[in-house]
């Protein structure tokens, strides 16, 4: 098996990506607590929430409070989400350390998501680019729908490329792939990665999976044989894009940790202290969470043996 890097990062966003759909409203004390309570695990960053309109997403609308609130961990970097000018104005009043700022590359995705055309949402972010670049905020931008359009079905990689060339040029330091409604394949996830590396060689690439159809693990492998170090996840498997029909969970970020601790890779998540996060998150979302990996427990968490077998196969 093709070998990956030995150290990978992990950046969680249940609080944001996890948060924005789900149809309990999450009291802002307990977004804090949840965002707290993450930066004990070890990320590399953490998506806090986003700076989008609240009549678009109402479920946080508290952006800003959340944001003043949190206890900032040193070495973890607090990122949000953020889709226009207005946005990036609010995230910078809070003191966010980084901006995710997000277009889709199918067309219809970005109009049903962001009410622009992409046309309209490059010549937006360019202006954000130039004004986080003003006030010394990185920008990162999260291209979705860029390995299918749950409207538009297969989208170009040539057309992805174009995009993530033009926000790149504009200023952007990171381009994120998103699978938004879980369409990517692993073969399809290499070559994109692939090509993304090769023509993007100064910018940092994220992979953002959703495990829609089952394939969010395979496909955080088939990215990370081809070198990528960068992985967004959310704990419990919580998110989606209330814009985008069907849509479903990110990649767990327990099984990915756990995955890649079982592989030798180091996340830099410590898993205990991820997994009481995940315990608790039917209470604050008000819902079970299907959770394999809780039930079973980590892969070497053996079990005693029934006690019979010791009178079984008892000497003499
Ligand atoms: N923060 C807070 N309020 C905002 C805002 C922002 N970033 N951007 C716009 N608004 C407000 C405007 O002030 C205006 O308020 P008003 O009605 O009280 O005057 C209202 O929202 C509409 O503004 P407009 O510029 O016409 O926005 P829109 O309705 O065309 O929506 C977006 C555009 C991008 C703001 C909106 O579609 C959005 O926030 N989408 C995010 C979707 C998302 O996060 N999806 C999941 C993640 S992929
Ligand atoms: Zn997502």
């Amino acid at each position: 098996m093709n070998q990956g890097p030995a150290r990978i990062e992990i950046n969680e966003v249940g609080p944001r990506d996890g948060l924005q759909i789900e149809k309990a409203m999450v009291a802002t004390d307990d977004k804090v607590a949840f965002v707290d309570a993450l930066s004990e695990c070890g990320f590399a960053r953490i998506e806090v929430t986003s700076f989008t309109s609240p009549k678009a997403i109402p479920a946080l609308a508290d952006a800003q409070e959340v944001m003043r609130r949190i206890r900032r961990k040193p070495g973890v970097v607090y990122t949000a989400l953020v889709p226009n000018i207005r946005g990036l104005e609010r995230a910078l009043e809070c003191g966010t350390d980084e901006m995710n700022l997000v277009m889709s590359s199918s067309e219809t995705h970005n109009r049903a998501n962001l009410r622009m055309t992409r046309e309209q949402s490059l010549a937006e972010l360019t202006a954000v680019l130039r004004a986080a670049g003003e006030a010394g905020a990185p920008c990162n931008v999260s291209l979705s729908t860029v390995f299918g359009c749950p409207f538009d079905g297969d989208v170009s990689p040539d057309e992805v490329m174009r995009l993530a060339h033009s926000l790149v040029d504009a200023g952007a330091v990171g381009i994120t792939l998103c699978d938004t409604t879980g369409m990517a394949y692993p073969t399809q996830v290499a070559e994109l990665c692939e090509r993304a590396a090769r023509e993007l060689p100064g910018a940092a690439l994220t992979v953002h999976l959703h495990n829609t159809r089952g394939m969010a693990l395979a496909n955080a492998v088939a990215a990370w044989q081809t070198g990528i170090v960068r992985f967004d996840a959310a704990a419990g498997g919580l998110g989606g894009c209330p814009y985008a029909p069907g849509a479903s969970g990110n990649v767990n970020t327990e099984e990915l940790v756990h995955m890649f601790a079982c592989m030798g890779v180091d996340t830099g998540v410590a898993l205990p202290p991820l997994m009481d996060v995940v315990r608790g998150l039917p209470r604050l979302v008000e819902r079970e969470l299907a959770n394999p990996l809780i039930a079973a427990g980590p892969r070497l968490a053996t079990h005693e043996p029934p006690a019979w077998l010791a009178e079984r196969f008892s000497p003499g």
